[in-house]
């Protein structure tokens, strides 16, 4: 029987995260979550940072991604797996915890498959809103996987872009994205190339998944102003650009530490030069400076933005009255008397299967 004085945990699982957005509506999510993150960045040293535990095997990564400020503690569980679709499954998938640091109780188990692809997104935006130019409208999108659409919608609604120049070495992918666009105020147009794709664009986002040191961009198509939203190469061993393009940019990283082992600046050496973003969200560092510069965003994702977005959807549901209280931890009576639990009412008990039998014999 559960005790209404012990703190429960909201479940939000995948059935309520998707009635959830679809409630609240996907633009405001990714508004939503872009202003938690911008918000949290901004109070940077509250929280007690670490890089992610990451456990690796030939065919993908599977992490855990703590942070915790004064009030709350919060992980991510997440994989990356680029060979997945072979199984049917996911690239990324992913569930996370909210708990108070005051007692260590987990309030919030909620689903973060949907929840990462949104959060990447509006992080994405956030950093291209102060390193890309301001009259920048189309984007070169090269990956047109699971996170793409989200990547097209924030850049819409954060950025302003209005036209999506495709790339994906699967054609049905790219078909999957165009079709999912439709009517959403995108001009898409499916290149033959990276290159052709990159060509002209003002903003060049890679969200491939390789777990391999790919040269998606390379020094020849960059062009002179471009803003490089490098989202897929985030693990050792898995980068998207070419170090010739690195070289050439102002890099800006989520928290350096884990980006040096992580991001495309893994290639580099460790005194290579990066500004971590929650400076230039704060206003201690700049962002962009001319027109000509080229800006990196060498994006690994932090665990802090999943803070962000797993707030941001606990306050949405309980909002929208959306979700189930689960008793994921158990509830003696006497906090010290975890044993009770178990104790079964004597009147209760069940009967011995001993004393059933000798009670069917003697009735015979
Ligand atoms: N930085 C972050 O915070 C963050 C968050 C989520 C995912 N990711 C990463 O983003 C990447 C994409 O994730 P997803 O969920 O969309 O994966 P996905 O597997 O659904 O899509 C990846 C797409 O990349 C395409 N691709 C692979 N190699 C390519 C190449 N050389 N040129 C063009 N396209 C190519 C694949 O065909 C596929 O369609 C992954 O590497 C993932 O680890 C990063």
């Amino acid at each position: 029987m559960l005790q209404s004085r012990f703190p429960k945990t909201l479940y939000l699982g995948t059935a309520h995260l998707i009635e959830l957005v679809r409630r609240k509506g996907l633009p405001a999510c990714i508004a939503g979550i872009a202003r938690r993150i911008e918000a949290d960045y901004r109070r940077w040293n509250e929280f007690d940072k670490s890089s992610r535990l990451a456990s690796h095997s030939g065919v993908g990564v599977i992490e855990l991604m703590p942070i915790a400020d004064a009030s709350q503690f919060a992980f991510k569980y997440v994989n990356g797996h680029p060979t997945n679709h072979r199984h049917g499954l996911p690239t990324v998938m992913a569930f996370g915890v909210l708990a108070d640091v005051a007692t260590g109780a987990p309030r919030l188990l909620s689903e973060l498959t949907l929840t990462t692809a949104i959060r990447t997104a509006a992080m994405s935006a956030l950093a291209a809103r102060e390193l890309a130019r301001s009259d920048s409208r189309c984007m070169a999108l090269i990956g047109n996987g699971a996170q793409s659409e989200f990547q097209a919608l924030a850049f819409r609604d954060l950025v302003g872009i209005r036209e999506l120049r495709l790339f994906d070495i699967d054609g049905a992918a790219t078909a999957k994205l165009v079709s999912n666009l439709a009517g959403q105020g995108l001009r898409t147009r499916v290149c033959a190339s990276t290159a052709a794709a990159v060509q002209g664009a003002d903003i060049v986002t890679t969200v491939t998944a390789d777990k391999a040191h790919a040269t998606i961009l390379t020094p020849a198509m960059i062009e002179p102003g471009m803003h490089i939203n490098a989202v897929g190469g985030d693990c050792p061993g898995k980068t998207e650009l070419h170090c010739g393009v690195l070289e050439a940019a102002s890099v800006f990283v989520e928290f350096e530490p884990q980006t040096r082992s992580e991001g495309d600046i893994q290639q580099l050496p460790s005194d290579f030069p990066v500004t971590e973003i929650w400076r230039v969200l704060a206003g201690s560092a700049p962002g962009r400076v001319d027109a000509k510069q080229v800006t990196v965003f060498d994006s690994v994702g932090f665990a802090l933005e999943d803070y962000s977005a797993l707030s941001f959807m606990r306050d949405a549901a309980a909002e929208y009255g959306i979700g189930d209280l689960v008793d994921l931890v158990p509830q003696p009576a006497d906090p010290k008397d975890l044993f009770g639990v178990l104790r079964v009412e004597p009147e209760r008990a069940p009967t011995s299967p001993r004393a059933h039998m000798r009670r069917a014999a003697e009735r015979m």
